[in-house]
Formats: structure tokens, sequence, C-alpha cells
């Protein structure tokens, strides 16, 4: 199909929730081969819709890794069923170009969606990996939350999005995640 452009942070709509999809259509399948196009072409493990201007529930992961291969992954209308532990791991993301900072997440995950042909599917992800990590990361733009909402240390993050010229933390954002920080404490 096509590669898009990238909405940058910034963009209001990557703070809107993005809507159900009612049937998995012929436009769902474009949007998703669209969704495939992009983050290939900009090396991404993972993209959501909204990223692409389309506020719809629908995200695109691959995190293969050379030791790791794995099959792309289309996920639509997601639910994450249960979560459990934490890690905290450096992370970017497509509409932040070159900034990475230290976010917390849960380690293990399952989703529920339905895949291109509309049937549901339930995966876990577990140990905190990149896969793991690419669901909460990915199911969050459809809330229109950022990444950057999770960090760790907010005026560390605020020196890097400066670096890269992006715009400032938005301190209403950001999250208070007293169940993740409980158990990082734990470990
Ligand atoms: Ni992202």
């Amino acid at each position: 199909m096509a590669v898009k452009k990238i909405l940058k942070y910034g963009e209001p709509s990557l703070r809107e929730k993005s809507k159900e999809v009612h049937k998995v259509s012929r436009k769902v399948a474009d949007l998703v081969q669209d969704l495939f196009d992009t983050m290939y072409t900009f090396n991404g493990v993972g993209l959501a819709a909204p990223q692409i201007g389309v506020n719809l529930r629908v995200y695109v992961i691959d995190a293969s890794t050379k030791d790791n291969p794995m099959k792309p992954m289309v996920f639509i209308n997601p639910k994450i069923i249960k979560k459990s532990g934490a890690v905290v791991e450096d992370e970017g993301c497509l509409s932040f170009p070159e900034a990475y900072t230290p976010v917390r997440r849960y380690k293990n995950v399952t989703v529920k969606a339905q895949d291109i042909n509309g049937r549901t599917f339930i995966l876990e992800a577990k140990d905190g990996s990149l896969l793991a990590r690419a669901i909460q990361h990915e199911f969050d733009h459809l809330e229109g939350i950022l990444f950057v909402d999770h960090c760790v240390n907010r005026f560390e993050a605020d020196e890097i999005l400066k670096k890269h010229n992006l715009p400032p933390i938005e301190e209403d954002m950001l999250l208070d995640e007293p169940e993740l920080e409980a158990e990082l404490e734990n470990d």
C-alpha cells in the first residue's frame, strides 16, 4: 500500500482516544498494510493507527530480533486482560524520533484481540520481553497515552526531549504508578 507520514509528539490527535473497529473490512486491511509499510520503513518495533492519523483501535508489532525471529502481528480492538510484575527499560517511539528514556512497564501481559481475519486470539507475553513491552506501548497509543507519560525521571526525560527539539513533558499527563513502583521495590 503506502508509507505514511508519522505524526510527531505535540500533534493533538496523538492524545485522542481511538474508536473500536466494528468490522474488519477491506479498509482495515489496507490500514494494516500501511502500518506495516510505514513501520518497516522507519525500523520500528510497533506502530499504532493514530500515529498515521487514523484514530482506530489497531496496531501492528514485529518484535523480531536477530536471535529470536517472530511473526509480524496485528492487533485489532485489543484488551489487556492480565498484567503482573514490573520492569524499567529504555523506550522510544516513532513519534519521538531519536529520543529514548527509561519507563515503567508490566513484566507480563496477556492481550486479547482480533487478527486481520477478524478472529479473536489471546496472547501471553512474558519476562519484560520486547513483545510484552511493545504490546503495552502500542495499546497506550489507542488511549492517547505516550511512553514519556511513564518516565521514571521527568527531568531527565525533559532534557532528552529538548535535545531532540520535541515539546516538553506534559505534567498533567504524567502517570502515577504506585502498583508498578511497589513491584519494582520488591525486586
Ligand atoms: Ni509509540
